[in-house]
């Protein structure tokens, strides 16, 4: 589903900012990512709250663990959206 020709354009090349408006124009008709993750209807994920929660745990211990700085000579954004969704 996150290849699909009808919805991405070069759907098999690595993109992942195809996600965002501000580089593709139709990206609030991209289908939920949440959605593809974890499945749909009556067979959808019931681990997937857990699943989520486990992810952000994983997140917030690599930004413990580590310092992420930018590549050498670049700058960090200013701003730092805080969003609570796997993908925006
Ligand atoms: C990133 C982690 C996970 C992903 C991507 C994931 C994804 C999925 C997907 C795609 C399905 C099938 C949905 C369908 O058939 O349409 C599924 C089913 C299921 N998942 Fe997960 N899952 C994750 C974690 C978990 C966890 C942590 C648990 C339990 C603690 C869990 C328990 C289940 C169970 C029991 C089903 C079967 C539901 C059914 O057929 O009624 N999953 N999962």
């Amino acid at each position: 589903m996150g290849r699909d020709p009808r919805v991405f354009t070069n759907p098999d090349s690595y993109t992942p900012e195809r996600w965002l408006p501000e580089h593709n124009p139709g990206a609030s008709n991209l289908p939920d990512v949440y959605d593809i993750v974890f499945g749909f209807g009556r067979r959808i994920c019931p681990g997937r709250f857990l699943a989520d929660r486990i992810g952000f745990t994983f997140a917030v211990a690599v930004l413990k663990t580590y310092d992420i700085l930018p590549l050498e000579g670049e700058e960090l954004p200013r701003e730092f959206p805080y969003q609570d969704a796997i993908a925006r």
